[in-house]
């Protein structure tokens, strides 16, 4: 799909000054296909040329209420007059930690500002208190842009080698080698290799740093059991389990992923819908480790941790969680789960509907389970993209990687749904030539 008139001459403008025309790589699709944002509200965006789509990306995941939420936004009205940052401590701040508290049961709690500040401090934390160095991460997994954890992110296959020994690539160029060595990587839900790595290696990792689903990788969940195998793990060799929470936390239950799979983690790390797209992020944890973050001992800070407008966004996304609305999510996500797993079974098209329903994924694959990056890998991204380009020509608009999940917002309506079915059959029926 090419992008309209005004996109373009946004784009041009945009690429004289900002490299590929975006803030993030992630939000380039090429010179004449990236669209330009004019607005959001609710569960829809409009582009440049005033088209507008059903919105399942969300911005990648955080507008979990939907864009501009009167509640958040009314919330960060009150605080805007009193300025922004303070290096103080403000009433929100404390409330913030009380709420994130009460709804995961995480004992303490640290404000940062993005998910990729929240894992790093969190590897930090866990490398101060248990004395080593290494992590441990899976194939498929994405935690930021730092870079210690920017190995085996989306590695090619193949290109990464057998995945019994798993060749560490990194993300791109301006990633030292040298960090490779800091770094184990092993494929989701195998639990003879993990535990095999983990027994060679225990005395100098850290931690093992893990989404709870792959919330990278057209949300692939984990195996009955394993993540009780990884806690089990983590505490026979004293390694410290961080479960990185920033897609999922506060969206596939209240208490995020630790609540949703019954799995209680050393550290945990929040940031998306923490502040329904205002940024602000978390790490949480329990109190022996918390507690010995101070001056001298494990150092944490950020000018902007704890903005008021952060935290007053924050304050109010929570307050809303808190009163049932992620249950309006589940049940749209449910709606659309649900449609396209028929329409895909029967137009016959080999394919999984995953996850839960707030972040589900499609996988287009013969296979009747993926468990890990290389299943997904192989899976057909062509059809899945054609599908995708088609439904944006119709107003609707996952994302067209299949790597990421229609995420799901409260502000998405049944007429939303029946349109995204409608729309998704004539689709598929497009593509398949049927
Ligand atoms: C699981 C996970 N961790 C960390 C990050 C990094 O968060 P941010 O983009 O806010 O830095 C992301 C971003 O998508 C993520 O999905």
């Amino acid at each position: 799909m090419q992008s309209g008139v005004r996109s373009k001459v946004m784009f041009q403008r945009a690429s004289n000054v900002i490299p590929c025309g975006v803030n993030s790589n992630f939000r380039y699709w090429g010179d004449d296909k990236t669209l330009m944002l004019k607005k959001g509200q609710g569960g829809y965006i409009w582009d440049q040329d005033d088209n507008r789509y059903i919105d399942y990306r969300l911005g990648f995941g955080p507008v979990i209420l939907g864009h501009g939420f009167k509640p958040v936004t009314d919330r960060i009205k009150e605080v805007l007059e009193m300025g922004n940052t303070f290096a103080m401590t403000s009433e929100y701040e404390v409330s913030v930690a009380e709420k994130i508290h009460k709804l995961t049961g995480v004992d303490m709690v640290r404000l940062a500002n993005t998910g990729t500040e929240a894992t790093m401090h969190a590897i930090r934390i866990a490398r101060a208190y248990t004395g080593r160095d290494k992590i441990l991460k899976f194939e498929g997994h994405y935690h930021g842009f730092h870079d210690t954890t920017l190995w085996n992110c989306y590695p090619p296959i193949p290109g990464a080698g057998y995945r019994r020994s798993p060749v560490l690539v990194a993300h791109g160029s301006g990633i030292p080698m040298k960090l490779s060595e800091l770094v184990i990587s092993v494929p989701f839900n195998d639990r003879e290799l993990l535990e095999n790595r983990v027994k060679e290696n225990w005395g100098d990792i850290a931690c093992i740093i893990m989404e709870p689903l792959m919330g990278n990788t057209a949300s692939i969940m984990p195996d009955e059991g394993f993540l009780d195998f990884v806690r089990d793990l983590c505490d026979e060799y004293g390694i410290k389990l961080i479960i990185d929470e920033v897609k999922t936390g506060f969206r596939i239950a209240k208490g995020g992923a630790q609540e949703y799979f019954g799995i209680k983690a050393d550290l945990v790390t929040y940031a998306k819908a923490l502040g329904n797209g205002f940024p602000v992020a978390a790490i949480g944890g329990k109190r022996d480790i918390m507690s010995e973050i101070a001056p001298g001992k494990i150092p944490l800070g950020g000018t902007y941790t704890g903005n008021a407008v952060a935290v007053a966004a924050a304050d109010a996304t929570l307050d809303a969680i808190e009163d049932g609305a992620l249950d309006a999510v589940e049940s749209h996500g449910k709606k659309l789960m649900e449609g396209i797993k028929k329409l895909l079974m029967q137009y016959d098209v080999p394919s999984l509907v995953q996850g839960p329903p707030s972040m589900f994924g499609i996988v287009l694959t013969g296979k009747d389970r993926v468990s890990e990056y290389r299943d997904w890998a192989v899976s057909d991204h062509d059809t899945y993209e054609k599908i995708i380009l088609s439904l944006f020509e119709k107003g609707v608009m996952p994302d067209k990687d299949s790597r990421e999940p229609w995420f799901i917002s409260a502000s998405h309506t049944d007429g939303d749904a029946a349109f995204v079915l409608q729309a998704f059959e004539d689709s598929l029926k497009e593509v398949l030539g049927k």
